[in-house]
C-alpha cells in the first residue's frame, strides 16, 4: 500500500549540499588551472617571431647593365638601384639619408632627387644639395657561383673609403 504522506523520491528535487558544491567547484577550478597551464605551455612552442623578407636577392648578370647606366629595375620590388660606372657595379639603396623618403632618379640631370625636402645626390650617392646629412647607402654586392649579381640589403655602407672597397663595389 502506498503511503500518501511520503513524497515520491523521484519527484523530490535533489538538493546540492554545501560539501558537494565546494567539492565540484574545487575540481572544476583545478581542471581550469590545468587547462590554462597547458595552454600557456603550448604557447611557448610558437614564439613571437617576426618573419621578415630575406635581405638578399639576385639581380641578374653583370652584362645586363651597361657602363654609365642607373637601373631602376629593382626599385619597386627591392628599393635598390643598380649602378654601373667605369669603376664597377654597385647597389644604391633608395632611401634618403635625411628622413627616409624614396628619391627619384633623373637620368638627364644624372641626379637622385628626394621629393620630400629637396636633397639631391649624384650618381655615386654623394649629397650635392639639401638637408641629407650623409651619402646614400650602398648594399653589399657579390657574385654567385654561377656569376649572377647577389645583393644583400642587410649589409650597408656609405663611408667613401669603405664603399669603394671589396663587398660594395663589384669590379667586373
Ligand atoms: Fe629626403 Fe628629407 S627625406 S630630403
Amino acid at each position: 500500500m502506498e503511503n500518501k504522506m511520503m513524497p515520491n523520491v523521484e519527484t523530490v528535487p535533489q538538493e546540492i549540499s554545501r560539501r558537494n558544491f565546494l567539492g565540484k567547484f574545487g575540481i572544476y577550478s583545478f581542471l581550469a588551472y590545468l587547462g590554462g597551464s597547458a595552454m600557456a605551455t603550448l604557447r611557448f612552442l610558437f614564439p613571437n617571431v617576426l618573419y621578415e623578407p630575406t635581405t638578399t636577392f639576385r639581380a641578374g648578370y653583370p652584362d645586363e647593365y651597361s657602363v654609365g647606366s642607373v637601373s631602376t629595375k629593382w626599385m619597386k620590388e627591392h628599393r635598390v638601384w643598380i649602378v654601373r660606372t667605369q669603376k664597377g657595379i654597385y647597389a644604391l639603396l633608395g632611401r634618403c639619408t635625411h628622413l627616409g623618403c624614396t628619391p627619384n632618379w633623373f637620368d638627364a640631370e644624372r641626379r637622385f632627387k628626394c621629393p620630400c625636402h629637396g636633397s639631391n645626390f649624384d650618381v655615386e650617392g654623394n649629397v650635392i644639395a639639401g638637408p641629407a646629412p650623409t651619402p646614400l647607402l650602398r648594399a653589399q654586392v657579390s657574385l654567385t657561383d654561377d656569376g649572377e649579381i647577389l645583393i644583400d640589403k642587410g649589409r650597408l655602407e656609405n663611408k667613401i673609403n669603405k664603399r669603394e672597397g671589396k663587398g660594395f663595389l663589384l669590379t667586373v
